[in-house]
């Protein structure tokens, strides 16, 4: 008993002197907000000032005296970017940071899951603890607003309902590893050619019912630690330091009590960056002074030019102090969480996740007969049989974990679709034909692919070579899109046109004459023409879809998965079916002097679906449209109440069977029509969605509420969001296209 009475007294005797001791910033018990508060009062103005800007390519520092670490940061978003040197953009040269690539973030959204957007984040968040990166820079949430922007691939989608449902999960996943989300690029940063000269002219009403949603969803229910400024302009002011996005919308309205970080090299003015948002700088390229220098980091725009402006008494350290405040508070929720679980590199979950996004998210947009071959769909191919199967592409041997720009990777593994389609239909006699040489390059970024792209073959051989093949061919399948190459899928450019490139058009229609049993696979992240469609029976598309590429290609080609993804944007028949196009509100109009390009967004709020159904288009494939290998029935939907008031909600229920053969997976899809509105709407807006699994046969009722927030829209006089009283109609069905059954309600 004494020995017991005494050990308490020691006990609480060690609690109380290290409660004495302990920093109230390093006390882990104690409010955040006291714990930045006794940081700062404990800084020196240049530990401040180091403290808001980079010191290497991607880090910044801590503060070394009060024992806080600095802050890496890495690339983002399908994986952790391999690590450059301090200084350089060339490979570091490290052996341990080959990681797991995940599936392009336009999979993520034919998912339509938010569950697998919270696996993807916590996975990815578990490679970056690894690889101790505190920030991954994404995920991206730009809107797809013209299938040309080079950068699609690493975006959710053109709709703002579909990207913020996914963005959420995304961020709590990878948030809840201690590590956080820095969702880019905010914001109208839709397009990739001149992205540092686009001045955006955009509709108060499409900024806030189009752009912005996905951000305010991944700042106000994600509770994003991080955020990047775009590099372009809205309103004549960088994004980096936009009074307006900045700090009217995203700090004050929105309440972010994160970190605004520039995109590398994205801000531009040391008075605009002090009071126009921006907390921490990256990757400024410097000043003329010391242009193209290493080490200049004292020359940035936060750097010693800030500390000058407080010194001669232009700036009170009233901004400053909000700064640090802000990082600080980064600093505690990653670096200095001393709760952050351990980190894994290309663990066995990991590749699970990857394989089970991709194969979700790839879509079957095709699948009928081949012409003249009765009437059974070609897919799935039966792996059993002992067929000859002709793979002919480049895109089947072409590694797309490697390119691109900032989201390039290096990967443990990625396994090829030649190889994957090889692996699973083992009976089968797989051979390969490449068809036509796309690019040729060996290493991206210093980082080199895998298998030889090498060709001295010409155009006329390769073409040959693939006809004959395919003559014998009991099936071929062309695995071919876009690439990751310079002005394809690629950051900095946008696509020069929308056809598919390497001529490969001209190889299918040459394999198509010869061989109806055709499978198209398309690796790409937007659309393009498809000329030859009537003409092959089955057309998949297959994404990018990181280290389990080939695996998950082959599963959905084998049928060992059912596809369900449904596209998350509009496949248009040709560009001017996008509405930026045709009105010609791409890529803008040059300033006098080219120093800026005025790019207004005269589509207004008509984006993806919503200009298709305002100018009665047919697309080659909707928005929410993706085939299965079963069939579904859906019922009549129900209101559960015929009007809304208030805050009241009101939930439609559908019942769903599969009415085929196999296990499968249907996304319903609920849009919402506003019958009678003071302004111009959409004739409909996709408002909720839910994905069911179903056992053939089985039959599930599937409810989805709204509120009014659904039935808004952006009131550009009042500056608020306004639902006018009156009828409004539940849209609800598989696809943009495809809405069977619908409810009217009013609104009071
Ligand atoms: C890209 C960002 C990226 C950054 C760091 C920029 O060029 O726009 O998305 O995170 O580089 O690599």
């Amino acid at each position: 008993m004494k020995k017991f009475v005494f050990t308490i007294i020691a006990l609480l005797g060690v609690a109380a002197i290290q409660a004495s001791i302990l920093p109230v910033y390093l006390d882990e018990n104690r409010p955040l907000e006291e714990r930045v508060e006794d940081a700062l009062s404990r800084m020196t103005l240049d530990e401040k000032i180091a403290l808001i800007h980079a010191q290497s390519k991607f880090s910044s520092p801590g503060v070394k005296r009060l024992g806080i670490p600095d802050l890496w940061t890495d690339d983002g978003p399908h994986g952790v970017r391999p690590d450059v040197l301090w200084d350089e953009w060339e490979q570091a040269g490290q052996t341990n940071d080959s990681c797991v690539a995940f599936p392009a973030l336009t999979c993520l959204a034919a998912t339509w899951n938010p569950a697998m957007a919270r696996l993807y984040g916590e996975s990815l968040g578990e490679e970056a603890l690894y690889r101790g990166k505190n920030v991954i820079l994404g995920p991206g949430v730009n809107i797809y607003r013209t299938p040309l922007c080079g950068r699609n691939f690493e975006y959710l989608g053109e709709d703002p309902w579909l990207a913020s449902r996914m963005v959420v999960p995304y961020v709590q996943g990878l948030q809840s590893r201690g590590v956080a989300a820095c969702v880019k690029h905010y914001a109208l940063n839709n397009d990739e050619e001149y992205r540092h000269q686009v001045n955006v002219m955009v509709s108060d009403r499409a900024l806030h019912e189009i752009y912005l949603p996905a951000f305010k969803a991944a700042v106000q229910e994600g509770g994003a630690w991080a955020l990047m400024g775009a590099y372009n302009l809205y309103k004549d002011q960088h994004n980096c330091h936009n009074e307006i996005l900045l700090n009217k919308i995203l700090k004050h309205n929105w309440q972010f009590d994160g970190v605004v970080i520039s995109d590398w090299g994205g801000a531009h003015s040391t008075e605009q960056a002090v009071m126009n948002g921006l907390d921490l700088e990256f990757g400024t390229w410097t000043d003329g002074l010391a242009f193209g220098t290493s080490n200049a980091y004292d020359n940035y725009y936060l750097a010693q030019s800030y500390k000058q402006l407080i010194l001669d008494g232009k700036f009170s350290t009233k901004e400053l102090d909000e700064k640090v405040r802000r990082v600080l508070r980064l600093h505690f929720r990653t670096t200095m969480n001393r709760q952050r679980p351990h980190g894994f590199l290309c663990s066995e979950s990991h590749y699970d996740a990857a394989l089970k996004i991709a194969q979700e998210g790839i879509v079957l947009l095709k699948n009928e007969a081949p012409k003249g071959k009765g009437s059974m769909p070609i897919l799935p191919l039966d792996a059993a049989l002992k067929q000859r199967i002709l793979v002919v592409g480049e895109n089947a041997i072409k590694m797309m974990t490697v390119g691109g720009g900032s989201s390039s990777l290096k990967v443990q593994k990625e396994i090829l679709p030649l190889d994957g389609i090889k692996a699973r239909f083992g009976n089968a006699q797989v051979d390969y034909a490449r068809g036509y040489v796309g690019d040729t390059v060996q290493s991206y970024n210093g980082v080199t692919v895998g298998r030889s792209l090498y060709e001295t073959r010409s155009k006329e051989e390769l073409l040959n070579e693939a006809v004959e093949k395919a003559k014998n061919a009991d099936v071929v399948i062309f695995v071919g899109g876009l690439n990751k190459s310079d002005y394809q899928d690629a950051e900095g450019h946008d696509r020069k046109s929308y056809d598919l490139p390497y001529a490969q058009n001209e190889v299918i229609e040459a394999l198509v004459a010869v061989n109806p049993r055709l499978v198209f696979v398309g690796i790409s992240g937007s659309g393009f023409e498809l000329p030859w469609l009537a003409r092959v029976p089955a057309v998949v598309q297959g994404w990018f879809v990181g280290s389990e590429s080939g695996e998950a290609i082959a599963s959905v080609l084998a049928g060992d998965v059912n596809p369900s993804g449904k596209l998350p944007f509009t496949w248009y028949a040709d560009v001017n079916q996008c509405g930026a196009h045709a009105l010609n509100a791409y890529p803008g109009v040059w300033r006098e002097g080219h120093k800026i390009i005025d790019e207004e967004y005269k589509e207004g709020v008509f984006v993806g679906y919503r200009w298709i159904d305002k100018q009665k288009l047919k697309p080659t494939f909707p928005f929410g449209y993706g085939l299965s290998y079963t069939t579904f029935r859906l019922g009549k939907a129900v209101a559960d109440r015929k009007e809304l008031t208030g805050d009241q909600q009101i939930s439609f229920t559908v019942s769903v069977t599969n009415t085929g053969k196999r296990s499968g997976a249907e996304t319903i899809q609920l849009y919402v029509s506003d019958v009678k509105a003071s302004v111009d709407r959409p004739v409909k807006e996709l408002k909720a969605f839910q994905k069911v699994f179903l056992q053939p046969g089985e039959t599930r009722d599937v409810t989805l509420s709204i509120d009014r927030n659904a039935l808004s829209f952006y009131d550009e006089v009042s500056g608020q969001w306004k639902a006018e009283p009156g009828t409004f109609e539940a849209l609800i069905g598989t696809a943009s296209n495809n809405t069977p059954t619908k409810c009217t309600f009013d609104l009071r």
